[in-house]
C-alpha cells in the first residue's frame, strides 16, 4: 500500500481554481493519493432511475442516443442523484456503427440486433471511417455535458472490436458466441480485417469524445471473457491494443473492461490500459497481482449485492475497498452494470458509504 490514502482534513488554503484534472477520479486513475475512494457505476444512467424511464417513454433507445437534449439529461441524472465521482456519456457501443449507416437497432429487453449479419468480405465495405458529420449530436452533447459537469470528469466509451464483432456476426446477443468463433477459426484473414476496421472505428469514436472534452475513456470488451487466453491473445488483443494506442497521444486515462475476464486480466492490461476493470469474480487483491505493471483497478462489487440488506451490502463494499488497497489506484464500481431493478436509493447510500469509508475507519 502506498501513500495513496491520505486522511485530508481541510485543504491547504489556495487560490488555484479546482480543475477536473485534480478530481479524485482522475487522481485514482493515475495512482495518485486521494482523500477518498472515487466511485461511479457502469450503467448508472438508465432503467434503475424513474426520471430516466419517464423521459424515455415512447422514444426508441437508439434515437435517444442521437438527441442531445436526452443524452445531456440522461448523463447528468445519476450525477445529480447519487453524486458519483464521474459521469459516463449516455450512449451505446453500437452508436458509432449506427452513425456510419449500419442497419441495426437496440431492441428493449434484448439488446443490439443487426439486420444483415456480417458473413462475407464485401460486407466489410460498409464499415467505413467515421466522418465529422456522422457524430455532430454526440460532439454537441459532450461539449454541453462537460460544461455542466464542471470539475466532475466525463468518461467517454466505445465497444472493443471483439464485442462489436460478436453483435455484427451473430446478428444479436449470443450466449456461446458460436458463430463469432466459427468465423474467427474459419476465416482468420477476414476476421483480422473485420477487427481492424472495428478498431479504427472505435478509436475514432473515442477520439471524437476526448477532443470534445471527455477526461477518460473506457473500452468495453464485455464478452471477451468467453475466449481462452490463447485465443484472446491471438485473435483479439492486437486489435484492442490498436484502439487504446490510437488515443495514447491525447493523454487521458484508458480503462479496459470485460466480464468473466479473470484469466485475461494481465493481457487486457498489457493491451495498453491505464486502468483495468475487474468483474465481481476475482478479488481486487488477486487482480492486482495478475495485472501488475503499476496499473490502477476499477471494480468490483457484485451488482446483486445492492439487493442485500444494508449491513451485508456495506460489509461487501468494505471488502472491495480493502482489497482495492493492493492496487496503485482504485476506482470503486460494480463488477458489471447496475441491474434495472436496483433501488436507486441503495446506490446513493452506497456512494455515501464509499466516500465516508476511509474517514470513518481511520
Ligand atoms: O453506463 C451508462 O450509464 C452509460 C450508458 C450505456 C448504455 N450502453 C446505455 C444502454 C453504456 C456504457 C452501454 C454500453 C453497452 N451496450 C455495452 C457494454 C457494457 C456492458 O453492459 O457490458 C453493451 C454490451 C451494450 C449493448 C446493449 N445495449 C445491451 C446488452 C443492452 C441491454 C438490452 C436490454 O434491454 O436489457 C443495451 C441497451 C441499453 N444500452 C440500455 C441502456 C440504458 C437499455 C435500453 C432501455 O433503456 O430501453
Amino acid at each position: 500500500m502506498t501513500l495513496r490514502m491520505t486522511c485530508e482534513t481541510s485543504p491547504v488554503t489556495t487560490t488555484a481554481t479546482p480543475s477536473v484534472n485534480d478530481s479524485v477520479f482522475l487522481r485514482a486513475c493515475r495512482g495518485e493519493s486521494v482523500p477518498h475512494v472515487p466511485v461511479w457505476f457502469m450503467r448508472q444512467a438508465g432503467r434503475s432511475l424513474p426520471e430516466y424511464r419517464k423521459l424515455r417513454e415512447g422514444v426508441p433507445m437508439l434515437e435517444s442516443c442521437f438527441r442531445p437534449d436526452m443524452v445531456i439529461e440522461f448523463t447528468m441524472q445519476p450525477v445529480r442523484r447519487h453524486v458519483v465521482d464521474a459521469a459516463i456519456l449516455f450512449s451505446d457501443i453500437v452508436v458509432p456503427l449506427k452513425a456510419i449507416g449500419v442497419d441495426l437497432d437496440i431492441v428493449a429487453g434484448t439488446g443490439p440486433v443487426v439486420a444483415e449479419p456480417i458473413r462475407s468480405a464485401d460486407q466489410l465495405a460498409q464499415l467505413r471511417d467515421i466522418e465529422p458529420d456522422d457524430v455532430i449530436p454526440i460532439v454537441e452533447s459532450v461539449k454541453v455535458v462537460v460544461d455542466e459537469l464542471g470539475t466532475t470528469p466525463l468518461i467517454g466509451f466505445a465497444g472493443a472490436p471483439f464485442t462489436l464483432a460478436s453483435y455484427l456476426i451473430e446478428g444479436g446477443p449470443s450466449k456461446d458466441h458460436r458463430l463469432t468463433k466459427q468465423f474467427m477459426y474459419t476465416n482468420p484473414d477476414l476476421w483480422h480485417a473485420l477487427l481492424a476496421r472495428l478498431a479504427a472505428i472505435a478509436g475514432q469514436f473515442l477520439r471524437v469524445q476526448i477532443e470534445a472534452g471527455a477526461s477518460a475513456v473506457q473500452l468495453f470488451d464485455s464478452w471477451a471473457g468467453n475466449l481462452s487466453l490463447a485465443d484472446y491473445d491471438k485473435y483479439v488483443k492486437p486489435h484492442s491494443a490498436a484502439v487504446l494506442s490510437s488515443v495514447a497521444d491525447l493523454g487521458v486515462p484508458r480503462i479496459h473492461f470485460g466480464v468473466g475476464t479473470g484469466e485475461l486480466l494481465q493481457s487486457m492490461g498489457d493491451a495498453g490500459a491505464d486502468v483495468v476493470g475487474v468483474d465481481w469474480r476475482v478479488p481486487l487483491e488477486e487482480a492486482a497481482k495478475r495485472v501488475g505493471g503499476g496499473k490502477a483497478l476499477q471494480g468490483n462489487l457484485d451488482s446483486t449485492a445492492l439487493f442485500a440488506p444494508t449491513e451485508v451490502l456495506n460489509a461487501k463494499a468494505a471488502e472491495v475497498i480493502e482489497s482495492g488497497r493492493a492496487a496503485p489506484g482504485h476506482i470503486f464500481n460494480l463488477g458489471h452494470g447496475v441491474l434495472p431493478a436496483t433501488d436507486p436509493d441503495a446506490l446513493t447510500r452506497l456512494v455515501d458509504f464509499v466516500h465516508n469509508y476511509e474517514l470513518a475507519s481511520s
